[in-house]
């Protein structure tokens, strides 16, 4: 498979940033034993990565716009705009679990244009750009067929306790939980994305995102021929953070539930 110059430009940034996080990732391991953990190490980690993703792009393509999840907004006024979360799965990086990866997107116009998430340690590559298809690797793929919700395995994350949205995603939760044959909570929303893409979950719902964590991800399952949208048709998900994926069954049955009342004592008064 021949990658055009500018899926190229994004996956040696990428790339770069994935094996700065493996090294420190190796690193984290000894750390989880110390008094004081690892997380002012991982914090360096997550901004070294980012340092690296916002160079190597910036290299290639000079003057375009970033947002990203540590530095924010760096608006140059151009038409083009880099959205990268160099670290996604913070958590299960803290922990040493191996589940995390970069994700890079580019949005031209307003429109999303490319996507790469890439996961340093299994070493697979989720590349889309718009119009031209999915690709884990070299090889194209397509969201998983089945259309039995009772059969189907859903990724969603489950908001920390703390905030207000965890009695309603549990509740949603229960909901779903006794439809499908299982509930995967990864950790990492831009892995969800690129798994629903490869055809390994079924469906994913969360709420509270944030556009990094999304970005690369809508466009791959997209382009993998998935469908993936805010659970309310008039709403947009950079702006509530909440989003549903998977086939257009699958996305349909799930936006069904998601839309539901809510017991009353969830209810928004
Ligand atoms: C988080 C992950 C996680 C999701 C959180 C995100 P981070 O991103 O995507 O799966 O549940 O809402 O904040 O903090 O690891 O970059
Ligand atoms: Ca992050
Ligand atoms: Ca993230």
């Amino acid at each position: 498979m021949a990658r055009s110059a500018l899926i190229n430009v994004m996956v040696t940034a990428a790339t770069k940033a994935g094996r700065s996080l493996t090294r420190d990732f190796n690193e984290v391991e000894n750390l989880q034993i110390s008094i004081k953990g690892p997380g002012d190490f991982v914090s360096q980690a997550d901004l070294k990565a980012e340092k690296t993703l916002r160079e190597a792009l910036n290299k290639a393509r000079p003057g375009y716009s970033f947002l990203m999840e540590e530095g924010g907004l760096i608006d140059t006024g151009s038409d083009h705009r880099w959205i990268i979360d160099p670290l996604d799965g913070t958590t299960n990086f803290l922990h040493s679990n191996p589940f995390f990866a970069v994700s890079v997107a580019l949005e031209s116009h307003g429109q999303l244009v490319a996507g790469v998430i890439y996961d340093p340690i299994s070493e697979e590559l989720f590349t889309a750009e718009r119009g031209r298809g999915a690709f884990v690797n070299d090889r194209r793929m397509r969201v998983a067929a089945r259309t039995g919700f009772d059969e189907s395995v859903i990724a969603t994350g489950i908001p920390a306790l703390n905030k207000t949205e965890h009695a309603v995603a549990l509740a949603r939760q229960r909901d779903i939980m006794s439809r499908v044959a299982g509930i995967r909570a990864t950790g990492s929303a831009a892995l969800n994305l690129a798994y629903v893409a490869a055809g390994r979950f079924d469906g994913y719902y969360e709420t509270g995102l944030s556009p990094w964590d999304m970005a690369a991800g809508l466009l791959i399952v997209r382009e993998a021929g998935g469908f993936v949208t805010e659970p309310d048709p008039d709403a947009s998900m950079y702006e509530t953070g909440s989003l549903v994926a998977g086939n257009e069954i699958i996305h349909g049955k799930l936006r069904h539930l998601l839309n539901k009342p809510l017991p009353e004592a969830l209810q928004k008064k």
